[in-house]
């Protein structure tokens, strides 16, 4: 599975690029939104530094308006991956940015069929939101495995970014149950880092070091 990160914020996004283990990045509306900058500027600064998917989210709710909001966010970089929101309208515009070469990641979805749709329709990901399933109730893991096995058996190519991921056990869980992608926010790549053990461990060896040559 690969690894994204979830944040518009560019020092984050250095940060983890620096350690090597990010080949993409996705935002949205409110990530964007909590920086305070200007939208396409953010997005441009990004693709500076991560080169891979960087997914960039229309607002519009029209599917000839979403295509030419995602017309001027792909003139920022070949990079740019057009985030749809998971409705008609949206399958809509899916279908005519696909044929145009564009590449579609398709939001907020919540069940198996809604990911089938988006496949049929040209997306290239489809990113269904396991934390927000989680915060009403439902086993939010149960998504990705449920879409992955409908990709499997009909041989599906579209990626599941498993997305609205909260903790290190989901993004664990989204490995087993056979996400392709896990975007992941900073302060969950900060936690999945951590183990007590290695802490433990350094402390020893740094201690054990101290009587050499004495
Ligand atoms: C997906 O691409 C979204 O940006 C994100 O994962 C939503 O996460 P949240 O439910 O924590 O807002």
């Amino acid at each position: 599975m690969k690894l994204f990160i979830d944040t518009a914020n560019i020092d984050e996004i250095r940060e983890i690029n620096d350690w090597g283990v990010i080949c993409g990045v996705t935002t949205n509306p409110s990530l964007i939104a909590k920086e305070g900058r200007d939208f396409k500027e953010v997005i441009k600064e990004i693709t500076s530094i991560v080169d891979g998917p960087i997914s960039a989210e229309v607002i519009s709710l029209k599917s000839d308006e979403m295509v030419k909001e995602a017309e001027e966010l792909v003139k920022i970089h070949d990079n740019i991956v057009i985030k749809v929101p998971m409705t008609s309208e949206g399958l809509k515009a899916v279908k005519v940015l696909a044929s145009k070469g564009v590449k579609t990641n398709v939001t907020l979805v919540f069940c198996a069929n809604q990911a089938l749709l988006a496949a049929r329709a040209g997306a290239t990901y489809v990113s269904p939101f396991v934390g927000r399933m989680d915060d009403i109730g439902n086993a939010g893991i149960n998504i990705i495995s449920e879409i992955a096995e409908v990709f499997e058996i009909h041989d599906i190519d579209t990626e599941i970014i498993s997305a609205s991921i909260r903790t290190p056990m989901h993004v664990l869980e989204s490995a087993r149950e056979g996400a392709h992608i896990a975007t992941v926010p900073y302060k969950v790549f900060e936690a999945m880092v951590k183990h007590p053990m290695t802490d433990i461990g350094i402390d020893k060896f740094l201690k054990d070091w101290e009587t050499v040559g004495k």
